[in-house]
């Protein structure tokens, strides 16, 4: 497989149309890259060592040497036409490029010793290789890095689990939200935070606290049993036992927070077969604690729109009031902290 990788980007009248073909076939290229940069925690002026595993035309090395303008690059790729491509593109920035044509699967004997890169980065690359291949590669990298570095792998991966595709879609999706919002930044330290809050397989998730935004018809009813009712941020991993928000919905004639209770039951809604892409969706009854003091909701919250100021009230804003939908979501303590007041 990886051979055959390797020859099919060394047709040098091949590869001569390569740029153009990615910019049509990955219009979000170039953003790709400008995150994977973002989220480097190096200052500018660093003199960092790095390696572009599949350094291919350049296109990474290049925004990686124009953002660093002190460091320089091994830049590792198995085909010598793709690697000419680079140096056409990289002109006078070659100066700190050392091209290594080689199989990266053999980084060991092509880099140098343990413990000396700051930085091994890739896009689109990794994925030639089988799973196996994967893994040693990965090795050799941590090995290769000072304690402290970094790998960045720009690639277009699929989740192994369906857990952690739908929370890199939250992901994804918040980083759009506040992107349209006016963020500079594509990568914002919100989204570094979920993403370091990923479970691995296997790994059960730290307590939470939750909140539900839906139709209550009575709002001051001693138990709320909730049906089939769409789950997002978490919400999907509500259990017996979990302290819950109660917000009466405006759209449905309530006044918005109208109690505080804990779970009593709660019971996973199946998936629809042959239907890829579906927001889970829980049933849960709760037992009420206590009755909420005074008004808060819609009214409220709509001026707490900046969505990076972190407080408490904006992420209130963002998952419940923001779409007119109703649904059950996972809740940041702050935020439980801040809805506790009310009671
Ligand atoms: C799709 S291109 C990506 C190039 C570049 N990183 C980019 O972002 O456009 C994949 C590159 O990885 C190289 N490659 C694939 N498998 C390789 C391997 N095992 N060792 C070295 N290079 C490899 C190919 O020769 C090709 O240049």
């Amino acid at each position: 497989m990886t051979e055959r990788s390797i020859a099919a980007y060394d047709v040098s009248q091949r590869v001569k149309t390569y740029d153009a073909d990615m910019e049509l076939m990955h219009p979000n290229r170039s953003k790709m890259v400008q995150i994977a940069l973002e989220v480097l925690p190096f200052p500018k002026a660093a003199a960092l060592q790095a390696i572009e595993l599949g350094i291919g035309t350049g296109y990474f090395t290049e925004r990686f040497l124009n953002n660093f303008p002190n460091s320089r690059v091994l830049g590792i790729d198995g085909a010598q036409a793709m690697i000419e491509l680079a140096k056409a593109r990289l002109t006078s920035l070659a100066a700190r490029v050392e091209f290594v044509i080689g199989d990266f699967r053999n980084l060991r004997e092509l880099a140098p010793g343990a413990g000396t890169i700051d930085i091994v980065f890739s896009a689109y690359a990794l994925h030639h290789l089988s799973r196996p291949d994967k893994k040693t590669v990965l090795r050799r990298v941590v090995e290769l890095l000072v304690p402290g570095g970094w790998f960045v792998n720009a690639d277009l991966i699929v989740a192994g689990s369906p857990e952690l595709e739908s929370h890199l879609q939250e992901i994804r999706v918040t980083g759009i939200v506040e992107r349209a919002a006016g963020s500079a930044k594509f990568w914002s330290e919100k989204c570094l935070r979920a993403l370091a809050r990923i479970p691995r397989a296997g790994e059960r998730r730290t307590k939470m606290t939750f909140a539900i935004k839906a139709a209550v018809s009575d709002p001051r009813a001693r138990t709320f049993a909730f049906t089939a009712q769409k789950t997002m941020y978490g919400g999907k991993h509500i259990a017996r036992g979990d302290i819950i928000f109660v917000f009466a919905s405006e759209n449905e004639g309530g006044p918005g927070l109208v109690a505080s209770g804990v779970v009593t039951s709660a019971k996973a809604i199946a998936r629809k077969r042959g239907v890829a892409r579906q927001t889970p969706r829980v049933s849960i009854t709760i037992k009420r604690s206590a009755i909420v003091k005074r008004p808060f909701g819609r009214s409220e919250l709509k001026r707490f729109c900046d969505w990076n100021d972190g407080r408490p009230e904006t992420e209130l804003n963002f998952k419940f009031y923001r779409q007119a939908t109703n649904k059950l979501a996972g809740i940041s303590n702050e935020a439980a902290a801040f809805l506790r007041g009310f009671f």
